[in-house]
Order: structure tokens, then C-alpha cells, then sequence
């Protein structure tokens, strides 16, 4: 991958892999981090579990953490050799500590302080939203502070990065994610799972003008979001026209999708505004980045906000060990690396008093 220069300079090259398991993703990684601050990464290894959940809707945390259980050590072993590099090559191991499904965080950091305690290698506990945070350092080099929207199954919220460590979230759902909207209305419909991906397609035959859907929020002068209600709407609405044709389902679809991005976008001009004019950008983050509506609507607010928009690759914007082993980099940059008592956390808030202690 080709990547371009961060900020911090003058240290030698560290080699970091990256464990992520804090939901239904079971991942590894190798990455490095050149003295001049570029990343480079050797190895990216995932695991969906989607076919093990599919059946019901949803991730199951019980099934999640197992899954971590049985596979986790051998894609370790690919991400090593596929990156051609032995755990003695290592200068850390970073594992996501949370937030997340805690079965799942418990597998993956435990294996990671084993990796640790075995190797004499230090252990960096990453926050799972400090690895989509800082991902488009490492993609684009995008320099400090940026918003960041960070729109997936499990989180939605604004993000403003204003470097290592320090984060302060603007605003964020008060009830689903995004994601968790998508795959609801998808449920209600019949389509399968994830939903997001079956929404988006169903939309493309359909007329967004059809349901005059809710936008919750959108009035009040907050950067939070609320989609129970809006999936509420889409239920009724669906029940109204029952039984349901082809044409009724791609309309639902059509009209929930440009709903939901007239908000995402509303909302994203509304917190671009926190940055400096001359010096904006938006960074995207999360399996929802992958939705063209949304996108589309989110490259006019960048343009007229006059902010870049960073959108990293689909497989760097969903969960992997790439995002880990680059924020353990970063971390690890600044002398930050953790104890093998570090517990593991289902909550972990990025802007936790916690999260300034740790780095300062
Ligand atoms: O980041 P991600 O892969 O996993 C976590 O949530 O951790 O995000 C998955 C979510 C699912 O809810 C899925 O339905 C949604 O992202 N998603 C989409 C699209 N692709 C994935 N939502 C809308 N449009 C899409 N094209
Ligand atoms: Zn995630």
C-alpha cells in the first residue's frame, strides 16, 4: 500500500501486529511504521463471522467470542507469514481492549498479553475507536486535528481528533447506529443480513420520494442522532402497504436511505463547522462508509464546507488488525504501552479521562 508521511519524525522503524476481536471480525495484522512517520503494511488478515450469525440476524456475543476462541491463532500465523516476519521481529503487540462484545475483547487481548508475556515484547491496549480514529493517518496522512464520522454497526458518532490520545466526541446516536438502522429495516423487509449492503441495492430500483420519512433531531442544535424513531416510521409504513410488493420494498429502501443520508450530511456540514476554515478535513470511518448515497451526499458537504474528504479503503473503513497495529504504532511512537493487568472493557469511551491519562 502506498502511504504518505505523519507528522512525528526522527525515530527508528517499529514493527507492530495488530489483534482485533470486539465483534464479529476475528483479525490480524502486520504493520510497520518508518522513522519518517509512514506506514506500511505487510500483512491484513480477516475473518468475517457473518455466515455464523447470518441464521439470526444479528451477532450473537456467545458465538462471537468461540469464533474468536477457535480462529484467532491461525490468522496470527498467516498474518506473520504472509507478511514473511516471526514474532521476534516484533517491537510490540497491540490488541483491541475494548470497546466492544466483552467475550470477543477478553479473546483477543488475553492472547495478546500471552504473545507478550512470551516474547518480552511490550503490549499496547487499543481502543477499538482510536484504530478507525487514526486509520486515515496511515492511508492518507491526513494531518491533526480532523472530525471524524465513524458510522458503523455498532457506533455513530462525530469524532473531533486532535491527536494521539486526545479526542473529544461531538456528538453521537442517543439510541442505534447506523448500521444497526440499516440491518433492522432490512429484517423488517425480508432482505438478508448485513442489511446495509441489501438496502442500498433494493434503493437503486426505487423512489426516495415516496415515504416522507422522519428526521429526528434534526431540528435541535446538537450533533447527536436518533434513528428508533425513523425505524419505527419504516415499520409502520411497510405494515400501511401491506402485503408488501417488489416496487413497496424498493421504495421503503429508497426513501430510509436518502433519509438517513440528508441527516448523516446535515449533521456532518453542521460539524464541520468546529474546524478552522483554511484547514478542514472529514474523515470517514466504519462499514456504512461503503453506502454510495451517503457518500455522495457527504462529498457536497465537503466541497461546499471547502474540507477534504477521507474516505479509506472499504477494508481499512470496517474492522481489521491494520487499524490496531497503527494506532499501537502511534502509540507505541510516543512511549505509550500498557501493563498485562490492563483489563478488558465492554465500554471505553474515546474521550474518557481514562484516555488522557493513559497518553498524557
Ligand atoms: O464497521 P462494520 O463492518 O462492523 C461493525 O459494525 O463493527 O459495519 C457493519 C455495518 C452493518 O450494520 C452493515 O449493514 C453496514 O455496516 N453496512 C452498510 C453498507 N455496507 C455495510 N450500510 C449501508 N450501506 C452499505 N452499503
Ligand atoms: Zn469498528
Amino acid at each position: 500500500m502506498g502511504l504518505r508521511p505523519s507528522t512525528v519524525t526522527g525515530q527508528s522503524p517499529h514493527m507492530v501486529l495488530g489483534l482485533e476481536s470486539s465483534c464479529d471480525e476475528t483479525a490480524a495484522a502486520i504493520v510497520v511504521r518508518h522513522a519518517d512517520g509512514r506506514g506500511e503494511v505487510l500483512s491484513n488478515v480477516v475473518r468475517s463471522q457473518i455466515d455464523e450469525h447470518r441464521a439470526y440476524g444479528g451477532v450473537v456475543p456467545e458465538l462471537a467470542a468461540r469464533a474468536h476462541v477457535v480462529h484467532m491463532d491461525h490468522i496470527i500465523s498467516r498474518a506473520l507469514d504472509e507478511a514473511g516476519v516471526s514474532l521476534g521481529d516484533l517491537d510490540g503487540i497491540a490488541a483491541t481492549a475494548g470497546p466492544g462484545l466483552i467475550g470477543g475483547v477478553l479473546v483477543g487481548l488475553t492472547i495478546g498479553k500471552a504473545l507478550s508475556a512470551a516474547t518480552g515484547k511490550p503490549l499496547i491496549a487499543v481502543n477499538h475507536l482510536e484504530g478507525h480514529a487514526l486509520t486515515a493517518r496511515l492511508t492518507d496522512g491526513v494531518n491533526f486535528p480532523y472530525l471524524m464520522l465513524l458510522v458503523s454497526g455498532g457506533h455513530t458518532q462525530f469524532v473531533l481528533v486532535e491527536g494521539v490520545g486526545r479526542y473529544k466526541k461531538l456528538g453521537g446516536t442517543i439510541d442505534d447506529a447506523l448500521g444497526e438502522a440499516f440491518d433492522k429495516v432490512a429484517k423488517m423487509l425480508g432482505l438478508g443480513y448485513p442489511g446495509g449492503p441489501e438496502v442500498e441495492r433494493q434503493a437503486m430500483g426505487g423512489d426516495a420520494a415516496r415515504f416522507d420519512f422522519p428526521k429526528p433531531l434534526l431540528g435541535e442544535d446538537r450533533l447527536d442522532f436518533s434513528f428508533s424513531g425513523l425505524k419505527t416510521a419504516v415499520r409502520l409504513a411497510a405494515e400501511r402497504v401491506a402485503p408488501v410488493s417488489d416496487q413497496d420494498i424498493a421504495d421503503v429502501c429508497a426513501s430510509f436511505q436518502a433519509t438517513v443520508a440528508e441527516i448523516i450530511a446535515r449533521r456532518s456540514a453542521q460539524a464541520l463547522e468546529v474546524l478552522q476554515a483554511n484547514n478542514k478535513a472529514l474523515v470517514i470511518a466504519g462499514g456504512v462508509a461503503a453506502n454510495k448515497a451517503i457518500g455522495s451526499a457527504l462529498r457536497e458537504v465537503a466541497q461546499e464546507a471547502g474540507a477534504r474528504l477521507v474516505v479509506p479503503p472499504p477494508a481499512l473503513c470496517t474492522d481489521n488488525g491494520v487499524m490496531v497495529a497503527w494506532a499501537g504504532l502511534e502509540r507505541l511512537a510516543l512511549g505509550h504501552v500498557d501493563g498485562l493487568d490492563f483489563t478488558a472493557r465492554a465500554r471505553w469511551p474515546l474521550d474518557s479521562d481514562d484516555m488522557r491519562v493513559r497518553h498524557g
